[in-house]
């Protein structure tokens, strides 16, 4: 028996001061996108941006439903928007933010397992690493460089 070990590494940024202005640029726009949100059941809006190889930013929000599981959050809505509006277009970045009720949270919002596959998927199908940039309603901002360093053990394609 052997035991292996994981590490992920991310940046942690106090708030957007000393933040590249590409990253400030989509977190700005994540924040636009929650205007869009139509979450009236948990009334967590969550706004997403991307920026595609081609420049274009491609924004997403939560859609919630009365049957609870069906929801899309913001990150899978902005990839797929993206996958229609512009085919064969690599992501470079996502950005993911969320307005509280309160607007008191600052603890960077994380994206869930299912968008974190659907991510990956199109990371590895562009053989392009997709930057991820999180923050809560204000405060700390993490940043991790790839889709893959935060879903250890993926499954992907190989397995089929
Ligand atoms: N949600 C997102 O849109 N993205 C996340 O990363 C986490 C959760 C949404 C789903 C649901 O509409 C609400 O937040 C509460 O879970």
């Amino acid at each position: 028996m052997k035991k292996i070990q994981f590490s992920a590494e991310y940046l942690c940024y106090a708030d957007e001061k000393g933040l590249p202005d590409q990253d400030k640029m989509l977190l700005n726009e994540a924040k636009e996108a929650v205007n869009s949100s139509y979450s009236p059941y948990s009334k967590f809006k969550v706004g997403a941006a991307l920026l595609l190889e081609n420049g274009a930013v491609v924004r997403g929000s939560n859609q919630e439903n009365a049957a609870f599981p069906v929801t899309l959050c913001a990150e899978r809505t902005a990839v797929f928007s993206a996958a229609v509006q512009f085919p064969g277009v690599a992501i470079v970045a996502i950005a993911v933010t969320v307005e509280t009720q309160q607007k008191n949270m600052n603890k960077p919002i994380t994206p869930c397992g299912s968008c974190r596959q659907v991510m990956l998927e199109y990371e590895l199908r562009f053989n392009h690493n997709i930057r991820i940039i999180m923050q809560g309603d204000f405060g700390e901002i993490y940043i991790a460089e790839a889709v893959k360093d935060i879903v250890p053990l993926y499954f992907d394609a190989s397995f089929l």
